[in-house]
């Protein structure tokens, strides 16, 4: 049997392929090795104890305060060793992290061929978000399976001159993840959430990470939140913090003593999807949020100036805000106060998937290895 090894090393990639992992383990056709990086630590382990993924082999290269190059050679150099006893068939990546990019490299300098998930999202900007953008082009030159969720990214791998026999739109897996989970109502670890949850009072909940807004402009989001949480006292503000210290620093310090802010450590994907069920307003920078809350019709304003992810934006339920202090309080306010503006945004929309990218993901890899038949594409 042909052996697949997934590789990932953070949060969102292990959520993305969590389903997958499920899938290949099912397959009487593979032998799924499971492998990841240790990129992220908590923030990993936490979403691998949710869904029972219990790696083969692991890097465990996390350093406090990691460089890009720390994550890049340490991956590479795990990955080399590993393949040097232990080949797969084929490897899977996901998305546009430094392990995925290091993962499709060590692999390609191998000879292994590599299905990249979550293909061809663009922001059109180097730069922007960074180092993502290069990241998933890198891998984009290099795979030999591109699985886009949508027919935006095949698009765009298209235009880039990728063969189109090589490209199968699956649909994300993150709402895999999700249909899976957020009906589970997963009860919270804290009983603060609880709570909260039980007292009907609405929530603006918060998510910040993104490396290009590290420093001044991520300064600004926390004076921003400090001042939506004064002029309104009756809204609780829900950040989950970030692990990466250099994120805690800019965001807590004009939070502290705030009664209707409440800084929790991250949450178990389960706990967050309820939290996301829960939420009135999401105002995050992440990009599997920007997936997530229009499926639960929930208005998402994103602290960022461009988006890879277009499909939402076109549906109307997310919102390009930039970082910027006063644009943040005005347009968190105006969705607080606005009804018919709150109501224009709060659509129920799923351009991201159906909840069956896995499976398309398996019957696209067996078609790969000519072990089936091409599948109907999602959405096409
Ligand atoms: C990484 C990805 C980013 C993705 C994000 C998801 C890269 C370059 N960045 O960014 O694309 O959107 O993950 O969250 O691949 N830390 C811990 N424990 C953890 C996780 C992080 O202590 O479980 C701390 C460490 O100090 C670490 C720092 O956070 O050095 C930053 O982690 P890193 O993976 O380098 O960057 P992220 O901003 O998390
Ligand atoms: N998430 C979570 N707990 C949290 C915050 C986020 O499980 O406290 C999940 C969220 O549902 C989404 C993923 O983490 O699926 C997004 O990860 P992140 O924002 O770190 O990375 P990005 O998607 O921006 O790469």
């Amino acid at each position: 049997m042909p052996s697949i090894m997934p590789i990932f090393g953070t949060r969102p990639e292990a959520i993305k392929m969590a389903p997958i992992v499920a899938a290949l383990q099912q397959s009487d056709h593979f032998d799924c090795v499971v492998t990841v990086t240790g990129q992220h630590r908590e923030m990993l382990d936490q979403v691998n104890e949710l869904f029972g993924i219990v790696p083969d082999h692991d890097l465990n290269i996390l350093q406090q305060r990691q460089s890009l190059s720390a994550i890049m050679t340490r991956t590479i150099d795990g990955l080399d060793r590993l393949f040097a006893e232990n080949k797969p068939d084929a490897v899977i990546v996901q998305g546009d992290t430094t392990t995925s990019t290091a993962g499709a490299i060590a692999a390609f300098y191998h000879g292994i061929p590599v299905v990249h998930v979550e293909a061809g999202l663009r922001s059109g900007d180097l730069f922007s978000p960074f180092p993502e953008e290069a990241n998933r082009k890198i891998t984009s030159q290099i795979a030999s399976l591109h699985l886009a969720p949508t027919g935006t990214s095949k698009a765009n791998l298209l235009a880039e001159g990728v063969n189109t026999d090589n490209i199968v739109v699956t649909g994300n897996t993150v709402i895999d993840a999700l249909l899976t989970t957020v009906d589970k109502q997963i009860a919270f670890t804290d009983p603060q959430l609880e709570d909260l949850a039980a007292s009907g009072r609405r929530i603006l909940l918060v998510t910040t990470h993104r490396r290009e807004n590290q420093g001044d402009a991520m300064r600004g989001v926390g004076r921003a939140l400090a001042r939506i949480a004064a002029s309104d006292p009756e809204l609780v503000i829900v950040l989950p913090a970030h692990k990466n210290p250099v994120v805690r620093e800019a965001v807590l310090p004009a939070l502290e003593g705030l009664s209707n802010v409440m800084v929790t450590e991250p949450l178990a994907y389960g706990e967050f999807t309820r939290m996301l069920s829960l939420a009135h307003v999401v105002l995050t920078d992440s990009g599997g949020v920007q997936e997530e809350a229009p499926s639960l019709g929930k208005p998402v304003l994103v602290m960022r100036d461009n988006t890879e992810r277009p499909e939402a934006l076109e549906a109307g339920t997310v919102a390009l805000i930039g970082t910027d202090e006063e644009r943040i309080v005005s347009e968190v306010s105006r969705l607080l106060q606005d009804q018919d503006h709150y109501d224009s945004m709060a659509n129920a929309v799923n351009p991201y998937g159906d909840g069956k990218a896995a499976e398309r993901t398996i019957a696209a890899l067996e078609h790969m290895l000519n072990l089936g038949d091409r599948i109907a594409e999602f959405g096409l």
